[in-house]
């Protein structure tokens, strides 16, 4: 089944399949010379069904070049979905580890499978998967999502669970003398009540010394839309240490943002991340005119135990011209503004109109207080965040995607807004605008 023509807008420069439905971000790694993303998908509709891994490749983080499927559903235990995972090189070989989902007559079942590749691009799963079959005791059947690392000694994976009270929490394995054998260790975190009943996604990482735990919370209280957000938690998760008591801090503050994953680049010597943009439950209102896609590329930096979500370095390469905006203005609906507040204090208005779709949106800073406003044929959204001081923001626009970076990621919106076609710009107050086209990034 072919159904690209039913969607009405494609991405330039954001990794977005040809055709059907995707979500999470998986097994994103650099290998042989590559970075790979792969991601969940279901090439059949534009809608969620049984997951295929999706992948694309790159030499820059920047062209894509869409590969055939990584993983397919074609297993008893996995024939459900080939759930979110992540990639780790072992011995020469990439190796993907992903959660199997099977559905039974009245629940479902979710174990840890293993698939491998000399190549980069074909994958065998092993023989002896699921590699971890059974949850431990105090986690029910959810049970998903493995971001496997290695430190100096050893292979670690965290894997997404719920407790039997029904508490987010995030499991942890250590990988014994095969890769096939695994051992349950501890919880890293468990979730406070109002913080969700299931932790989707995890990932662990270490950056200039901190430790830092992301999850996407299922059913989190102040959430906002419909109870699903994407966090970060730092702490010190010592060996013999469960956190409970924590501070979550929310990685993006848009509307259409969720399952983030990191990995480390061992060419720049950085740690990049790939979120879904879009939000369960959201997304389907949408797919008539947009399929999904994942956000941009963004290097993960620690300020003093906060971090920042920064765009890749590389993105102004994607640049074809450039000018400075006028007050009554034009763009592109592919490009990037760039804004610098003249002064510290300065106050300061864009506004983003698209005439195809009678749609808007506006940037505006007061009183130290920054807000996004935006309304569309779906939604009508203000948001707002106190920021002391802005130096400078970067939106970039791509059919109706939005991504906003103040201060070099400082805070981020991740938002759809449906800016299609030539775009019409307003701008007043204290603030100095440019304009840049961007080329296309995706085969
Ligand atoms: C998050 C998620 C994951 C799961 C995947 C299935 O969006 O629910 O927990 O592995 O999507 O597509």
């Amino acid at each position: 089944m072919f159904i690209k023509d039913e969607v009405k807008y494609r991405y330039n420069y954001h990794i977005s399949p040809k055709q059907g439905w995707l979500n999470d971000p998986n097994g994103l790694c650099w290998f042989k010379g590559k970075y790979h993303v792969f991601f969940q998908s279901n090439p059949f509709a534009n809608q969620p069904g049984k997951s295929y891994w999706g992948h694309v490749s790159s030499e820059n983080l920047l062209d894509w070049q869409e590969e055939d499927f990584a993983l397919r559903p074609d297993q008893d235990y996995d024939c459900d979905g080939c759930y979110s995972g992540s990639a780790i090189e072992l011995n020469d070989k990439l190796f993907l580890m992903y959660t199997g989902h099977q559905n039974l007559s009245d629940s479902y079942k979710e174990s840890q499978c293993l698939a491998f590749s000399e190549d980069g691009i074909n994958f065998q799963k092993v023989s002896n998967n699921p590699v971890i079959e059974n949850p431990p005791e105090d986690n029910t059947n959810r049970f998903r999502d493995p971001k496997i690392w290695k430190n100096e000694k050893n292979i670690y994976a965290v894997i997404g669970g719920e407790s039997k009270e029904n508490r987010g929490q995030v499991n942890l394995y250590r990988m014994g003398e095969t890769f096939d054998n695994w051992q349950y260790q501890r919880k890293l975190a468990i979730a406070q009540k109002k913080d969700g009943i299931m932790w989707e996604c995890p990932d662990y990482f270490e950056i200039e010394g901190d430790t830092f735990l992301i999850v996407s919370p299922k059913g989190m209280q102040d959430a906002g839309i419909n109870g699903f957000a994407s966090v970060y938690l730092q702490g010190d998760f010592g060996f013999n240490q469960t956190l409970e008591g924590y501070e979550l801090n929310l990685i993006d503050l848009g509307q259409d943002f969720y399952a983030p994953q990191t990995f480390w680049d061992p060419i720049e010597k950085r740690r990049i991340m790939f979120a879904w943009f879009g939000m369960p439950g959201l997304q389907e209102q949408e797919l008539k005119k947009q399929v999904g896609a994942l956000t941009l590329p963004r290097v993960v930096k620690n300020k003093n135990g906060k971090l920042l979500f920064a765009p890749l370095p590389e993105l102004q390469q994607l640049r074809t011209d450039e000018k400075a905006l006028l007050p009554f203005d034009t763009i592109e609906d592919y490009s990037e503004i760039r804004m610098t507040p003249l002064n510290r204090h300065s106050n300061f208005l864009l506004r983003i109109t698209s005439k195809i779709e009678g749609s808007s949106y506006q940037i505006s800073y007061q009183d130290q207080k920054i807000e996004i406003s935006f309304f569309d044929s779906l939604r009508n959204v203000r948001q707002s965040q106190k920021i002391d001081k802005v130096s400078e923001l970067r939106l970039f626009l791509d059919s109706g995607l939005t991504e906003l970076f103040i201060n070099d990621g400082q805070h981020t919106f991740t938002n759809k807004c449906e800016l299609i076609g030539t775009l019409a710009i307003e701008i007043s107050g204290q603030l100095q605008a440019k304009a840049y086209t961007l080329r296309k990034g995706i085969q």
